[in-house]
């Protein structure tokens, strides 16, 4: 465990928009900074990074949070590594964890296994240099020097023990567990990678995770691939993204090709925002971690059967991870074509107008399940209707689902609501809106500090009761050190801001909140509670309309007014209730009596403030 005193040292050392500077071009604007939303792909700077509140948050796709919290999204690294990385920026050093724990170790032996492959990296590219014939293959496959050296191509030799000449220690246990060698029965060691042309698979980082290695000639297998390692997670990897991440943020898609060739000829041809799976088919996970750089992803088949097939088995992870704002395509190439062979016989525009004009996915599921129905018979268009349940009960986009929905009913000649129903649905989500309305706009507050309009999400609630500890927190996160005014066992626990309000003011009392280092190094002190969540999204609706400076001692003071009001209008009920029931004690006479009187002056006291 990194301790939290360190991580809140380091937060207020940063400044979250030299962080984030370091990734996206900055614009200032008022108060906060802008950019273009580097995870949901727009054209508009909905991304507001507030340099006051040490927070991030883009009010078009509601993604928000700290420093931290910013490299881990986009630079996909974890908790851990994050802090790392942030430390680096401030020149300090990441205290060792306290406990003798097996985190630290499992860390260290991470960065091992890293070393191990960058040093087989780095063997396999001299040698390739060295290799003549590893030099003409390539060279016949129309691979350059520069292309070459972008993915950094190399070749292991054939030879039995060749890591050796990279690593003094071949016993190592690091080489074992990277699975650059392999160890038979006898115990000897020899290398898994013989006589093969090798790519580097690369995490998001750059970092060599694994390697694929090709034949030179017709060997098999064809391409053998590093085993699944601590390192390497073939379902959730990508081959080329650390090379195209910034190319599909600037074309506003991304590519998924099958093979590692695809991705290097493609790049030879200046196609540079094109991905490979690894021998697997496509996973929720790489869709998502594509849809972070871009809203467009299109896939890419071959023309033949077994295409066909892998855009079958795509479209199904990709149901899953579909959201109503992105564009998820399919790009079926002609007969004999792959996208290695296409773009070198076609051209990179050719290409390109291929991807632009790539079928919708949902026009591809259309056509699957027709294809497959005979919509001419009762029965073809019942079996329509059965075959896509399935389908289209995994989708999780709610106005995309819609669509089908309709389409389908078209096709089937069901009515809309015959076909919810078959498919188990509630009928018509048509008068719903969206789920994430409530992030869909930025909020005007006014000059008064008040919300001019509410937004659907505060609508639902009534308004006197749920609103003092909304406010609060609220107030309190823009003030940290007002946590300690707060009289915190009148704060109701019934609604998350209120658990969130109480946490907070706990941690004030024994002297633990950080309230100088902005807003961001709060909110990571709650990081892996219950109210994480809640702090957070309070946070990001702060970074773009906080209260007005003017009227925060009233609103404070007139929400502190309300919870007494409110408490006080609990026990009153109670006693009252009581009185009815059984009578009251003389103490408890005398309780009500007092309760009604301060009823009455808080009553006064709030006349005297709203005139
Ligand atoms: P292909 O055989 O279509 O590869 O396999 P390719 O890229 O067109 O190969 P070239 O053009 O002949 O060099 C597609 C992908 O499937 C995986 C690899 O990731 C490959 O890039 N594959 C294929 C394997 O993992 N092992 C194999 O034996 C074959
Ligand atoms: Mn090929």
């Amino acid at each position: 465990m990194i301790p939290q005193s360190f991580i809140q040292d380091l937060l207020a050392r940063v400044d979250i928009v030299d962080v984030i500077e370091r990734h996206l071009t900055l614009k200032k604007s008022g108060a906060n900074y802008f950019a273009c939303c580097p995870f949901h792909g727009e054209k508009s700077a909905s991304f507001s990074v507030s340099p006051s509140k040490q927070f991030y948050h883009c009010f078009g796709c509601g993604v928000h949070g700290s420093a931290v919290g910013f490299l881990m999204e986009y630079s996909g690294l974890s908790f851990v590594e994050a802090v790392k990385e942030l430390a680096s920026y401030a020149g300090l050093q990441v205290p060792q964890e306290t406990r003798p724990g097996f985190r630290a170790e499992a860390i260290s032996a991470h960065d091992g296994l890293i070393d191990a492959m960058t040093a087989a990296a780095r063997l396999y590219r001299e040698q390739l240099k060295s290799s003549p014939a590893a030099i003409e293959y390539l060279k016949r496959r129309g691979v350059s020097g520069e292309i070459a050296a972008r993915f950094g191509i190399g070749f292991a030799p054939d030879d039995w023990q060749a890591l050796r000449h990279a690593f003094p220690d071949y016993n190592a246990k690091a080489l074992l567990d990277a699975g650059l060698v392999i160890e038979n029965d006898a115990g000897r060691r020899y290398d898994r990678f013989r006589n093969r042309i090798m790519f580097p698979i690369q995490d998001r980082r750059g970092r060599i995770i694994a390697f694929g290695g090709r034949v030179l000639d017709s060997g098999e297998p064809k391409y053998l691939n590093s085993p699944e390692t601590p390192l390497f997670e073939k379902g959730r990897e990508l081959y080329g993204l650390p090379q195209a991440q910034k190319t599909i943020r600037d074309a506003g898609y991304s590519i998924v090709v099958e093979g590692y060739m695809d991705v290097v000829a493609l790049a030879q041809f200046g196609v540079t925002n094109a991905v490979a799976t690894l021998g697997t088919a496509t996973t929720p996970h790489h869709i998502n971690t594509l849809l972070r750089h871009a809203q467009r992803i299109v896939f890419c088949f071959d023309g033949d059967n077994a295409g066909r097939k892998a855009a079958r088995r795509a479209l199904e992870s990709a149901l899953e991870a579909l959201r109503d704002d992105v564009t998820l395509a399919f790009l079926f190439l002609p007969e004999q074509h792959d996208p290695d062979s296409f773009v070198r016989a076609n051209g990179a525009e050719a290409f390109n107008q291929a991807a632009a004009v790539a079928t919708p996915l949902t026009s591809f599921l259309l056509n699957e399940l027709r294809t497959e129905c005979p919509l001419d018979t009762a029965e073809g268009r019942a079996k329509l209707v059965h075959d896509a349940k399935p389908l289209v009960t995994r989708i999780a986009a709610p106005m995309l689902r819609l669509q089908i929905i309709k389409a389908i009913a078209d096709a089937s000649g069901f009515s809309q609501g015959e076909v919810e129903t078959a498919f188990g649905l509630k009928p018509s989500a048509n008068s719903r809106p969206p789920r994430d309305a409530a992030y869909g706009g930025r909020r005007d507050y006014g000059s008064s500090g008040y919300p001019a309009s509410s937004p659907g999400r505060v609508r639902r609630r009534p308004p006197s009761e749920a609103n003092a500890p909304n406010t609060l927190l609220r107030l309190v996160l823009q003030h940290p050190a007002w946590a300690a005014r707060l009289p915190v066992d009148l704060v109701p626990s019934d609604s998350a801001e209120g658990r969130a309000l109480i946490a907070i003011v706990d941690m004030s009392s024994t002297g633990d909140l950080t309230t100088n280092a902005g807003l961001g190094a709060l909110v990571e002190q709650f990081r892996d509670t219950p109210h994480a969540d809640t702090l957070a999204r309070v946070a990001a609706e702060l970074v773009d309309a906080e209260f007005d400076e003017d009227v925060v001692e009233v609103l404070f003071a007139d929400a502190m007014n309300k919870l007494h009001t409110n408490a006080i209008a609990r026990e009153i009920a109670a006693l009252t209730a009581q009185e009815r029931e059984s009578g009251l004690s003389p103490m408890d006479r005398h309780r009500l009596a007092e309760l009604l009187i301060e009823k009455m002056s808080l009553v006064n006291a709030r006349k005297v403030q709203d005139v």
